[in-house]
């Protein structure tokens, strides 16, 4: 049966990956795509609505995004948020202008229609997340105002009889108090989806398909030990056991213990039945980056060297049948296959396919998922929480977060302060957890340690020592493009400092780094 779905077209605002999220979490399927697809396109996926994001542009402007006026015709409910709002008011004959005042927050709003279909349940003076500089002066012919605010004749039209609506605010975003009902309202109720789209159906529906796909075929995977790659072995590997070959390179750069823990999930004494290769090539890592101290060097080096590794690995095996990657969906979007929204991170882990592994297809099962459904699937499969909830972590490991020239040695150093940082703040997040019932405000998104390539005078005992300056980082981030560095409580910090001043070797002085993104970056490179 054909899986019912929602598509979200993208105009280019902030908030677009959101929209998808939410509408999935009224169990409707939902996928994104670029304001650029072909009309054609969108009708052969047969959605059962359709929702135009915000974006930046004004559209009344020459050049601004827009789309055919056949979409309001195909009788698919269509919704518009903001710009999409906007923009369906302009096509259909409406006015849009730049607004008197401009209107940016939280804004008190007065629903004054649809109470029976998109503001069914929602009060009669709600609040919204309101951000716009432009305004439906006049809807388009049809249409009736739904809601308005002080400021914003229009903050909701429809034309009920089509199933067209357009609201001016942001019910993605959580400060719009209704925000999670009225899209219920849209999805479940003007589209009719009947939200058959639930999480633990998709390990076993993935699992179906693989087995279909792959039939006795033999699939390879490259294994990081991060979140995705993770989960898509284990679904892999309930899906078709034996026939799947993880290669793990552990590159002498990850964090102390990973490469053991790793092994440990998925090895030969593991809980899944696979093959799994470890590859230790630190050695060969530290030999090739002997002597360089420049940063995007040492990422080349190491992105290449993995290549080369993995190269290697995949030619023992032989021929495979498919190499599986862990993409997401938020990869799929970012790197502009999906939205329009693009943000392509140079330094997203797309370092290129090994040319000459033998294989006849790639497949991607985890590619419809945003990050946190990717958790729930790996729980369900049985991974411990420690690895489904782990922080990003770069693809050249600790390569990068030593600042200058990487040696053995130093990458010991920065394994064992990071450790000691991890543990000290895990354990006043658990206790601030334990007490107060809710998670510290302090909370970081990521935190870490990286050693400086500083080395000054200090004291020990009565001996005079010249060693590292560690900096200790942590922040408070959503989409990990800005970030602000956390308020981790001062004694936590003394404590991190003194621990590590007494147990690592090489280390004399540990400094916590305040710095925002932008101006910095999250890592310390
Ligand atoms: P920056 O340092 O650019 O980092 O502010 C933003 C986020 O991306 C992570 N990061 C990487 N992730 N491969 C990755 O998968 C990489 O090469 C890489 N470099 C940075 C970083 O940890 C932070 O979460």
């Amino acid at each position: 049966m054909e899986q019912e779905k929602v598509i979200v077209i993208d105009f280019g605002g902030q908030y677009n990956q959101l929209v998808a999220r939410r509408v999935r979490e009224c169990q409707v399927y939902c996928e994104i795509y670029s304001y650029r697809t072909p009309i054609d396109e969108i009708k052969a996926m047969n959605p059962k609505g359709i929702i135009l994001t915000g974006g930046p542009n004004s559209c009344y402007e020459e050049g601004a995004p827009t789309y055919t006026k056949e979409l309001f015709e195909l009788g698919i409910p269509v919704l518009g948020l903001c710009y999409g709002a906007q923009l369906m008011n302009h096509i259909l004959g409406g006015k849009v202008e730049k607004a008197p005042v401009r209107e940016y927050g939280k804004t008190e709003t007065i629903i004054d229609g649809g109470k029976d279909s998109l503001f069914a349940g929602v009060e009669d003076s709600t609040i919204v997340w309101m951000s716009h500089f432009d305004y439906i002066s006049q809807p388009a012919p049809g249409f009736e105002i739904l809601a308005h605010t002080a400021d914003c004749p229009v903050a909701a039209d429809a034309n009920e009889e089509k199933k067209l609506y357009a609201i001016q605010f942001h019910p993605e975003v959580l400060h719009t108090v209704r925000g999670k009902e009225i899209l219920f309202n849209f999805v479940r109720n003007i589209c009719g989806c009947a939200g058959d789209w639930r999480m633990d159906s998709f390990a076993e529906k993935a699992v179906e398909e693989i087995r279909a796909k792959v039939g006795d075929g033999k699939v390879l995977l490259a294994l990081s030990g991060g979140v995705d790659s993770s989960v898509l072995a284990a679904l892999l590997a309930k899906a078709i056991g034996k026939q799947l070959t993880c290669v793990f390179v552990d590159h002498g750069l990850l964090r102390k213990n990973e490469g053991d823990e790793v092994e440990g999930v998925f090895g030969a004494n593991g809980s899944f039945d696979i093959n799994f290769v470890r590859v230790n090539a630190a050695e060969r890592y530290y030999a090739k980056l002997a002597g360089v101290s420049e940063p995007e060097r040492k990422r080349k080096i190491i992105g290449e060297e993995f290549i080369r590794v993995f190269e290697e690995e995949a030619k023992k095996i032989g021929k495979v049948d498919f190499l599986a990657q862990g993409t997401i969906y938020p990869d799929v979007v970012e790197s502009g296959l999906g939205g329009e929204s693009a943000v392509i991170k140079s330094h997203h882990n797309v370092g290129g396919l090994p040319d000459y592994v033998d294989f006849k297809e790639i497949i991607e099962p985890l590619r419809n998922l945003f990050k946190d459904e990717v958790r729930k699937v790996g729980l369900e499969l049985g991974l411990p929480e420690y690895l489904v909830f782990r922080q990003p972590f770069p693809g050249p490991g600790l390569g990068i977060r030593i600042i200058g020239e990487v040696t053995a040695e130093k990458v010991r150093m920065v394994q064992d302060a990071d450790y000691i940082y991890r543990e000290e703040v895990d354990k006043a997040a658990k206790a601030y957890k334990d007490e107060h019932g809710v998670e510290a405000p302090w909370m970081p998104n990521q935190y870490f340690a990286a050693l400086t390539n500083m080395r000054s005078v200090g004291v020990m005992g009565d001996e005079r020592t010249y060693d590292y300056a560690v900096a200790v980082r942590a922040v408070r981030t959503i989409d990990f493009m800005t970030a602000e560095a956390a308020e981790i409580p001062f004694e936590v910090l003394q404590t991190v400092m003194s621990r590590i001043i007494n147990e690592v070797r090489g280390v004399n002085r540990v400094m916590y780094d305040l710095t925002s993104k932008p101006p910095g970056t999250i890592e310390l490179e």
